[in-house]
This record gives structure tokens, C-alpha cells and sequence, in this order.
């Protein structure tokens, strides 16, 4: 991928076939992480909330359940396609490099969404001014600097083009803008903008051949075929690559999962 022609428009597309396996299996994988990072004492009953990149909503309903009736939830996205609104859970068009929503929130939650924006400190600045004092900021990102580690795979020549695809569609993402390294410094930024109680967990775990995890490898090459096609990949490669994905031969450790949150002081220090 030429690293001179930077394409900072997001890499995937929401509206397309593929995108509902694709935030599924996403789901599937980091729904019950993150509702575990958004229990109380950061979600609780009447709670505002502010979830952003909503992608197909799981998390915003989430939310909506855990703050009931008297709570409320936004949800925005640029592609608001997969998201359907419901009693206490609003659903915008939103991009969230421009203003905020104009109020303030008791939790804003962002995953996946700031590592493909090279705004995305300027944007982190603004989630904080958003939070109601008190209020939780939680950031979650892949940390995708680590290298994917094969365990298991049918011979050398699969766990080779595995690499190959997987290191390829990283760097179209780096080309779209994406920082793979961000989930690192998450920590520290939320430590700058002056929360306090900031903390970080990570998970990672193995994906077999046939996994959900496995078949983000293979929604993500979809969407990204034509770029893979003029990153000078075969049609037959990516078959071969998504064959693998398949096969229960193969197993490889997912990428490393980074939950950051912290909280905004009762009172702004003078
Ligand atoms: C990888 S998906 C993650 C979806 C969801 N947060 C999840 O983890 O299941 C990234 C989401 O961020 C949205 N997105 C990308 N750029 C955005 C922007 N500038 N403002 C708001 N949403 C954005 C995409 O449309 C997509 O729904």
C-alpha cells in the first residue's frame, strides 16, 4: 500500500452484505468484555449515555436495558444503516469529528471506532468535555502492533499467505488513516485530559478455523478485496486465505483487545 496517497475515509462500509457477519461476529467476540467494563458503578439505573460508532447497535442496546426506563442512550454512527432506535435509545447520523451532541453524558463509550480516525486525539478531548462531572469516558481498541500469532495450521505455506493477507489489510487500514498502535496510548491520553480512576485491561484468546473470531478475518478481506486485489493478491489467494479460515486445522491467537476507561473529577480542579 503507497504510504503518499492516505485515504482517511473509514475502510469499511456498514451498508454492505458483508457487514452484518462482520459486526456479528464482533459482537459475539467483545459484547460480553464490554459489558463487563460497563458495569456499575460506570452504568447505573437513569444513567445518559453516548455510544459512538454504533456499528449494528448491540452495546447501544446494551445500554438501554442497564439504565431502563428513566435513562436514555444515543447512539450515532456516519452509517446509521444496521442501527434501529427504541424507547430510551435514540439513534443519530453522526460523525464524531465534528461537534458533539451539544449535552453532556454520565458514560460515553467508543470501541473500535478512534483507532481508524487520525483525529482521533483531538476527538478523545472532546468525549471528555462531554461527560457530565462524574461521568465515565470507555475506549476500547485492537491493539493490532502485536504479531499474529499462528498456533495450529494444516502446513507452512497456509500459516505464510495467513500472514501475508492479514499483514496486507493492515496496512490498507494505515492507508485509510487507522494508528494500529493507538490502543497503547489510550491510557496515558485519558491520564492527560485529567481523568481520574483510569484503567486498562486486555484480552486475547485463541480463534480455530470455524470460530466466529476467525471469520472476522475473512468478513474484513471481503470488504477489502478490491484493495487486496490491487495490493497485487489473486482472487485464488484470498479463496485460499478465507479456505483456511474454515479449516479446524488452523488456529491463530486474535488480536489483543485493550479496554480503557476512566472518569471525569465530581468537580473540574481550579
Ligand atoms: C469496526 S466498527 C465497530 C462497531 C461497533 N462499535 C462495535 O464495536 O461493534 C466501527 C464503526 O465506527 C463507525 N465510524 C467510523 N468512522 C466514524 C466517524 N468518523 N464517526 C462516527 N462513527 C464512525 C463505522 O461506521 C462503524 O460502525
Amino acid at each position: 500500500m503507497p504510504t503518499d496517497t492516505v485515504d482517511t475515509e473509514y475502510a469499511f462500509d456498514n451498508a454492505a452484505e458483508e457487514a452484518v457477519p462482520q459486526l456479528r461476529a464482533l459482537e459475539a467476540f467483545l459484547d460480553p468484555i464490554t459489558m463487563r467494563r460497563l458495569a456499575p458503578p460506570v452504568l447505573a439505573p437513569s444513567a445518559t449515555c453516548w455510544e459512538i460508532g454504533a456499528g449494528g447497535g448491540s452495546v447501544a442496546r446494551g445500554m438501554a436495558w442497564a439504565v431502563g426506563p428513566d435513562g436514555r442512550v444515543l447512539a450515532t454512527d456516519i452509517d446509521t444503516s444496521r442501527l434501529v432506535p427504541a424507547a430510551n435509545l435514540g439513534v443519530r447520523q453522526h460523525d464524531v469529528r465534528t461537534a458533539p451532541p451539544g449535552e453532556s453524558f454520565d458514560v460515553v463509550h467508543a470501541r473500535l471506532v478512534l483507532l481508524h480516525l487520525p483525529e482521533r486525539r483531538r476527538v478523545l478531548r472532546t468525549l471528555v468535555d462531554a461527560l457530565a462531572p462524574g461521568g465515565w469516558l470507555v475506549v476500547e481498541e485492537f491493539d493490532c502492533t502485536a504479531p499474529l500469532r499462528v498456533l495450529t495450521a494444516p502446513n507452512d505455506d497456509a500459516a505464510k499467505l495467513f500472514g501475508q493477507v492479514t499483514d496486507a489489510m493492515l496496512g490498507i487500514l494505515q492507508g485509510h488513516g487507522a494508528d494500529l498502535g493507538w490502543a497503547q496510548d489510550v491510557h496515558a491520553e485519558m491520564r492527560d485530559a485529567g481523568l481520574t480512576d483510569v484503567d486498562t485491561v486486555t484480552h486475547s484468546e485463541s480463534w480455530t478455523g470455524g470460530s466466529g473470531g476467525a471469520s472476522l478475518y475473512a468478513t474484513n478481506s471481503r470488504q477489502l478485496q478490491p484493495e487486496l486485489i490491487e495490493a497485487g493478491f489473486t482472487a485464488g489467494q484470498l479463496d485460499a486465505f478465507r479456505n483456511l479460515l474454515r479449516d479446524p486445522e488452523f488456529a491463530v491467537m486474535s488480536y489483543h483487545f485493550v479496554s480503557t476507561r476512566g472518569r471525569r473529577p465530581d468537580a473540574r480542579p481550579v
